[in-house]
């Protein structure tokens, strides 16, 4: 065979290999997860914590998980089962949902519960916990020993290396062809308990010693992007380019957290690297939130938090992004802070709740986020009715669109409760007013005293006349901005679309000025399907009461659609 044709024939070859796999696609402002080579949307869920531990409950949940419409399941893999006698290897657990999810046509993202979990250690081998002298324990600020690995240990780390490199060498060996593990999260919500660092001697030694270069020079670097409040810190002590931690950053607490995320970071990223060097998929750390007033230390210190993505992106360059698990109020806030220049959303882990079928639309619409996924989702249910069970279905339908319009600055994720119910858009001079589908107050749920389940939902602009309008518990009204400025004030009507009396009477009509420009008209609404090539599949038309005989565009909570919307002028 002549060498061009060995060549092609290579380059063909490692071509169809790589097109397997999965990885992340950046552009300027968005990142998207390409699985074989297409775009892709992780409709997930994380199992609960003991629920891979035997092969006997992978078969029983994963064809439930498919029933519910994820694409992907989250697995654990534990090293004290994979490892119970050291440098004995058991992959029995991993193989098991490998086979299971290709079975029900899931992909995998594995985590590594290795050193670390939750903090503790409480996932390494026997064989390591009893091993103190070799393998140390983080101490307190009082001299206490957790049981939480030393950060600064090499025999922690390399035990932890070593077992971690088998693994992820067998994935490879029975995965490369496939491509059904997709990601590895490394390690499970890092972070030192009761102190914010670690006070083993070996810390000690290295919290008086300079901050080294590698650090020094990213912040003076990258000075312009650092997160604000590692800006803050910094030039509070007034930008040393040099010094130990203190100099640089100042004596506290969260000084104590900067140098223990560094160290952390550093473990991770020898970790990243063998992975990397094993089977190349994109690689994330989940984080436990820094909420409810807590101070480093009381909530885990140092994990990958928003706050220290500088430290954390300097110090593990190996891994892609940095994954809020979200267990506190606050969600839109929680996710903002995680959509970043430099950092794509993904929620590994949420609550499991009915309020997080409308969740995942917002995500997708408002953050151009890659993976959505509740945790302990084999509890959830797979009726066909569950919030998720339809928020998912309607969102695998959609991705092909979703994706084509990711990081086009033309979507807009919507999210209702009883306290926040309105949001108002301007798109080129339309002003188009999204609600709670409850503030309509016809469906007795509205005013009966029962708490509001979350309305929210995703608007594309296709152009400027036309709109898909997707989710559930949404209500969405077209005006010109020409209409808003005319001074016409908004009646509230009944059902029926008349004027209401009496006792439901909120505002009444007034027109102080003379109306000038033009108005905004449904054109039409329809309900639609998404086919797999992005084009749409007409379900129905809805009109009369449906639209409010023209008035606005809804679906009722409870619902989950997609609707195409076509507008049109007049005067
Ligand atoms: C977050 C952790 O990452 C999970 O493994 C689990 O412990 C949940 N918290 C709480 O149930």
């Amino acid at each position: 065979m002549k060498k061009t044709t060995l060549l092609l024939l290579f380059i063909l070859l490692s071509a169809t290999l790589s097109a397997q796999k999965s990885s992340l696609h950046r552009e300027d402002i968005f990142t998207q997860l390409l699985v074989e080579g297409k775009p892709f949307l992780i409709l997930g869920g994380e199992l609960g914590n003991s629920s891979a531990a035997c092969t006997q409950d992978i078969e029983r949940i994963f064809p439930k998980l498919q029933r519910m419409g994820l694409n992907t399941v989250l697995v654990p893999a534990y090293w004290d089962l994979i490892e119970p006698v050291e440098g004995q290897y058991d992959f029995t657990l991993t193989d098991k949902a490998i086979e299971q999810a290709r079975a029900n046509n899931l992909k995998i993202i594995f985590l590594w519960f290795g050193a670390w979990k939750n903090s503790m250690s409480c996932y390494t081998p026997l064989w390591f916990k009893t091993n103190y002298n070799k393998y140390p324990r983080a101490i307190t600020q009082n001299g206490k020993p957790l049981e939480i690995a030393s950060a600064f240990s090499d025999n922690v780390r390399q035990a932890d290396n070593r077992a971690f490199t088998e693994w992820m060498k067998h994935i490879a060996d029975v995965d490369k062809t496939h491509g059904t593990v997709i990601m590895i999260q490394i390690e499970n919500e890092i972070g030192m308990l009761e102190s914010a660092r670690d006070y083993s001697q070996a810390a000690n030694q290295a919290f008086q010693a300079p901050v080294p270069e590698k650090l020094m020079n990213y912040l003076q670097k990258n000075k312009k992007k650092l997160h604000p409040q590692m800006l803050k810190k910094w030039e509070a002590q007034g930008c040393p380019r040099q010094g130990n931690w203190q100099a640089v950053f100042g004596s506290d607490i969260y000084t104590d957290e900067i140098f223990m995320a560094w160290h952390y970071a550093n473990y991770v990223e020898e970790l990243a690297q063998t992975a990397r060097s094993i089977y190349n998929v994109p690689l994330y750390v989940n984080a436990a939130m820094n909420s409810r007033g807590r101070q480093p230390g009381e909530y885990p210190s140092a994990g990958p938090l928003a706050h220290l993505i500088d430290i954390w992106h300097c110090g593990a360059p190996s891994i892609d992004i940095l994954a809020p698990d979200l267990y506190d109020n606050g969600f839109k806030d929680w996710v903002a802070q995680y959509h970043l220049h430099n950092n794509p959303l993904f929620i590994p882990e949420i609550r499991l709740a009915d309020d997080d079928g409308v969740r995942a639309f917002y995500v997708f619409g408002e953050h151009d986020a890659i993976g959505f996924s509740p945790f302990s989702i084999e509890d959830g249910s797979d009726s066909q009715q569950a919030p998720l069970v339809q928020s998912y279905g309607k969102l695998k339908e959609m991705m092909p669109l979703l994706t084509q319009y990711q990081g086009k600055g033309v979507m807009k994720g919507l999210l209702f409760d009883q306290e926040n119910k309105e949001r108002i858009l301007h798109n080129d001079d339309l002003v188009i007013t999204c609600r709670h589908y409850f503030t309509l107050p016809w469906d007795p749920r509205a005013t009966d005293g029962s708490k509001w389940p979350e309305g929210g939902g995703i608007i594309l602009k296709i152009s400027s006349k036309e709109y898909i309008v997707a989710g559930s518990g949404i209500v969405v009204e077209f005006a010109k901005s020409t209409e808003k400025a005319s001074g016409n004030a908004k009646e509230l009507l009944g059902e029926d679309g008349f004027k209401l009396k009496g006792e439901n009477e909120q505002h009444s009509y007034t027109e102080s000025k003379k109306f000038q420009g033009k108005r905004c008209g449904l054109g039409s609404v329809d309900e639609i399907q998404i086919n797999p090539d992005g084009s749409f599949g007409y379900i129905r038309r809805l009109n009369g009461d449906q639209t409010h005989q023209g008035r606005h565009v809804r679906i009722s909570v409870g619902d989950f659609k997609i609707l195409h919307v076509k507008l049109y002028e007049y005067e």
